[in-house]
């Protein structure tokens, strides 16, 4: 099976373990739509885009697992390792990539490696274009404008 798809089996085993219905949607749809953003922009930018969706797909899952949000990208990096390591999908290199990105992505005012950046500005896509009538969070405001002029949709 493509590694993404066996990646995505075991997040979804994940996800419909959530007891809460609405915190279950927003999982699937924040995870699978970050992971989706890092595919586009990873084609854009012609960084690893199958790497770069493999960690949108896991990026969040800590907080999902745990129920909290506080330390998600360190913890989450950890949690992304001992996944992949279990399931045997990545060497060493691909894993220390995916868990760095993930390790990094709450930081959006600062400016990452060129991969690293795909994750924060998916993760900003995602929350921007939700509902394109809610108003931007002043801490993505300058990243997602630079992201509208990258797509030419300023
Ligand atoms: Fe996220």
């Amino acid at each position: 099976m493509d590694r993404i798809e066996i990646l995505r089996k075991y997040i979804d085993e994940i996800l419909l373990n959530i007891t809460d219905v609405e915190e279950r949607r927003c999982a699937y749809l924040h995870l699978y739509g970050v992971a989706q953003f890092c595919t586009l922009i990873a084609l854009k930018r012609r960084e690893n885009a199958e790497l770069a969706t493999m960690a949108g797909m896991l990026h969040d899952i800590y907080s999902y697992v745990k129920m909290d949000p506080k330390d998600h990208a360190s913890k989450g990096a950890i949690l992304a390792r001992e996944i992949l390591t279990s399931l045997q999908i990545t060497n060493v290199d691909e894993t220390k990539m995916i868990c760095d990105a993930i390790y990094t992505h709450s930081e959006k005012e600062v400016v990452h490696s060129d991969f690293n950046e795909v994750l924060i500005d998916a993760d900003v896509f995602q929350h921007c274009l939700y509902n394109p009538t809610f108003e931007i969070k002043a801490h993505e405001k300058n990243r997602y404008e630079k992201l509208k002029l990258e797509f030419g949709i300023a």
